[in-house]
């Protein structure tokens, strides 16, 4: 493995971290900002370079570019290039000596791996494309798409959208059920306490960041037992006042497994006898490696079951789209909370998603990300099962992230073991709903989408390490 250039010096692959937002030519910006990650000693000398057409694809760069950057630089001296050995860091490009260390750099140091879950390889954004369908959309546009937004958003995208859920998901939609916003927090935020009122009940592990926002909204959660069969809707019944429940039903975010089909149904019961409503969070449903995904529950119910998806995972959470997908009774409901004008989605992307949908691109993407996380979740198997086999990864057949189980009380100590060794990740904790019954889970949430492709054999190799440090799983 010396060879390889992810593996050769201490940090090397790891994310390069070059911040190119400088003013100048992008070949100069990026020359910059290698001489910066040499000169601070973040490339140490001997650190084999990514070969230039991995950086510019991870990048959004020019191969060009990169190349005519390396060749500048190895004019310098600042890198070498031999045949068979790749571009390295030059061995007298001697890095700056800190005349006294940064406070953090003395304890733990600032990450250099990220492997915290929540969004897809930022470096996959399929760039190209994307302007190519805003060129389209924004030529094709009719002049009042250039006015004021619809608050339900263009019937362009609504239309493409009910197609592609319900061949995709299964979701029974037609297009004027669907109300357009910014992502899944958005709609959280349209919902309550506008159109819906607590208690709501939710999964015993799910993400702090919603908790907070339905707790700003004066909504109180109720949390649900998970078992190896997802959430316990048994207990719907038995909690006063609960009309309503949130569930992550394709993936339990974050342990992984999907809701059983019993479950799926005694849910859409529940609802019905209750007049109630299942919120259903399809934050990675497209994400299914080892079987077909598992259709959205709300094609079970329409009038029970309101659908929330966005392209946070599936493109990218900069985009900030979503879309619900409402019982009928409900979308007069919501769009009065949104109100006369669109001030939240920008009609241009909106525009622009649409074409990418119907020109069959985002189902393209979606494909390819789909096999390269697929890859990238293998080797997370492989490597724990080569280097710390006593760990194993659970909720591996979907999503963008997977959950190592721990021992009861390790979890903190891995968490730890990582951040010295310059790798971020979550443990399970920090899921866990404050009011929660069942025993606590041990666990560390992988993000195995998170890193650009040059960088996550290392950051691999770091976790691995950190896990063998632990002395309760030898
Ligand atoms: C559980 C869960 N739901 C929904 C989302 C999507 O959130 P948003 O559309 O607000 O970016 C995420 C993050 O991507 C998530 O982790």
């Amino acid at each position: 493995m010396s060879d390889s250039w992810v593996n050769s010096a201490e940090r090397a692959g790891s994310d390069l971290h070059l911040d190119l937002s400088g003013p100048g030519s992008r070949r100069s910006v990026l020359m910059g900002a290698l001489r910066d990650a040499i000169r601070s000693g973040r490339l140490a000398p001997g650190t084999r370079l990514p070969p230039y057409r991995s950086l510019a694809a991870d990048l959004g760069l020019a191969r060009n570019t990169v190349a005519a950057a390396y060749a500048e630089l190895i004019a310098e001296g600042w890198l070498t290039a031999r045949q068979g050995s790749g571009t390295r860091v030059a061995q007298r490009a001697e890095p700056r000596k800190p005349t006294r260390a940064p406070k953090e750099a003395r304890s733990v140091p600032a990450p250099v791996h990220n492997l915290r879950q929540g969004q897809p390889d930022a470096a996959s954004f399929p760039r190209t494309a994307w302007l190519a369908a805003a060129r389209r959309a924004i030529n094709a546009a009719p002049n009042e798409a250039f006015g004021p937004g619809d608050p339900q958003g263009r019937p362009e995208l609504r239309r493409a959208l009910a197609d592609y859920l319900s061949r995709v998901r299964g979701v029974r939609a037609r297009p004027d059920q669907i109300v357009i916003c910014s992502g899944f927090a958005h709609a959280l935020r349209l919902l309550f306490p506008g159109v819906l009122r607590g208690p709501l009940a939710v999964e015993s592990y799910g993400l702090a960041f919603h908790r907070e926002l339905l707790h700003q909204a004066s909504i109180r959660t109720v949390p649900l037992e998970l078992d190896e069969h997802g959430p316990r809707v048994d207990e719907l019944p038995s909690r006063k006042g609960v009309r309503a429940v949130l569930l992550t039903p394709a993936h339990q975010f974050p342990t992984g497994g999907p809701l059983h089909p019993a479950r799926r149904a005694a849910v859409v019961d529940w609802a019905r006898a209750r007049d109630g409503l299942v919120l259903e969070d399809d934050y990675d449903g497209e994400f299914r490696y080892d079987r077909e995904p598992v259709g959205a529950v709300q094609g079970l119910d329409p009038d029970r079951v309101l659908y929330i998806g966005s392209v946070s995972k599936s493109l990218s959470p900069a985009v900030r789209l979503g879309w619900m997908v409402l019982p009928e009774h409900l979308v007069d409901d919501v769009l009065a909370v949104k109100g006369e004008r669109e001030a939240w989605a920008s009609v241009l992307d909106q525009l622009t998603l649409a074409d990418f949908v119907d020109s069959g691109h985002y189902d393209r993407h979606v494909r390819r990300m789909r096999q390269r996380y697929r890859r990238r979740r293998d080797q997370l198997v492989a490597r724990l099962l080569e280097r710390a086999p006593q760990v194993t990864a659970t909720g591996v057949a979907a999503g963008l992230h997977a959950v190592l189980r721990l021992p009861p009380g390790s979890e903190r100590s891995a968490v730890a073991a990582a951040a010295r060794r310059g790798l971020a990740l979550d443990g399970l904790a920090g899921f866990r709903h404050p009011d929660a019954t069942m025993p606590a889970m041990d666990g560390l949430v992988v993000g195995y989408a998170t890193p650009p492709e040059h960088a996550y054999a290392s950051a691999l190799d770091v976790l691995v390490d950190a896990l063998a440090e632990l002395t309760g799983l030898r």
